[in-house]
């Protein structure tokens, strides 16, 4: 008999239990009223008085060994139910994909203009939306009462009308100026705002964005060349640009820059209205009044100034063809845009 509790022994302590249903077969056999070591207790009836004790003892070895393996499993199976019960979560389902988003439309055009100016040695600046009255207008060679100002449908502060929302990035122009000494190049993002009804076609929030060069012998060619430069680098080699006079207070000569429609590629479309031509902005030589006005010396700097809408090249470039779509945050609209080189 001692033979066969060693064997058993041996059993127990080599049972290989990985999973519960193995933990219930181990039970079963040796645990369980009807297992094997309940078997040999009946057995122990049988032997001799002299052998029992120590028989005895064996035994209940065995028995304890096998309820302490059990025991210990069990803890260990219910503590691995327990903590997936207790946190709820699923390690092996997939995970919820990452949606990712993407930039807006004029955000993207903004920065491929950007990138064309960097190039060609424009830096950066930025001035307040809330302006007052000399850097939108007086600066900027506006007289007063002059009905130029009206041009521009401003917003103006009631209680001050010192202060108004900017109608234009031309104002950065003159903080520049004031600010630093020429050779000055510098490019102007940002958003202006106008009294305006929202149509298709206007809007009282847009951007633009201002283009500046103070330089000696800075010519009305060179502002030509790097417009035509621009127009090509952003719209395809192929695009013309072509100038005609306007009036701005702040340029003199003043001229409206057109590029050749890339719709219709210059054979007349409704877009162009017939023309072969669209608009992007105006230019021209800085007035040597706005000069002065910023303390730089008009007889020994000239420079020419630009300005463009945003809003209105993203149109052209993507055959959008309602500004309004720019400002509703329908993701159907801005998921279609993807960078452009
Ligand atoms: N500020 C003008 C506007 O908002 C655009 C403009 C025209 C800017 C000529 C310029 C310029 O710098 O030279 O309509």
């Amino acid at each position: 008999m001692l033979d066969k509790i060693k064997e058993i022994y041996k059993e127990v302590e080599e049972f290989k239990v990985d999973n519960k249903e193995h933990l219930e077969q181990f039970r079963l056999s040796f645990v369980s009223r009807k297992g094997k070591i309940t078997e040999l207790f009946e057995e122990l009836k049988q032997v001799a008085q002299e052998e029992k004790k120590a028989m005895g003892q064996e035994l209940n070895k065995l028995k304890n060994k096998a309820e302490e393996k059990f025991k210990e499993l069990n803890e260990h199976f219910e503590n691995q139910k327990s903590s997936s019960v207790n946190t709820g979560i699923d390690v092996t389902l997939p995970s919820v994909p990452n949606e990712l988003g993407s930039r807006h439309p004029l955000s993207i055009v903004r920065e491929k203009i950007v990138r064309v100016f960097e190039r060609m040695g424009f830096n950066l600046s930025e001035g307040p939306e809330i302006e007052d009255d000399w850097h939108n207008f007086t600066a900027l060679n506006f007289p007063e009462n002059h009905p130029a100002r009206e041009m521009q449908d401003t917003f103006f502060i009631e209680k001050n009308p010192d202060i108004a929302l900017r109608t234009h990035t031309s104002s950065v122009q003159v903080r520049v100026m004031e600010n630093q000494k020429p050779p000055i190049r510098t490019l102007s993002p940002g958003r202006v705002f106008r009294n305006e009804a929202i149509s298709a076609r206007a809007h009282c929030v847009f951007h633009q964005v201002e283009g500046l060069y103070i330089d000696e012998n800075v010519s009305f060619a060179d502002l030509k060349q790097t417009l035509y430069h621009f127009a090509k680098e952003m719209f395809g080699k192929d695009t013309k640009i072509r100038f005609r006079p306007s009036f701005f207070p702040f340029t003199e000569p003043s001229a409206e820059i057109d590029i050749t429609c890339l719709i219709c590629k210059g054979q007349g479309c409704n877009i162009c209205k017939y023309s072969g031509w669209v608009e992007i902005g105006g230019a021209g030589m800085v007035d040597p009044n706005v000069l002065e006005n910023c303390k730089i010396d008009s007889k020994k700097y000239t420079g020419f100034a630009f300005g463009m809408g945003i809003e209105r090249i993203t149109m052209l470039k993507y055959g959008i063809k309602d500004l309004r779509l720019f400002t509703e945050n329908d993701v159907r609209f801005l998921r279609q845009f993807t960078s452009l080189g």
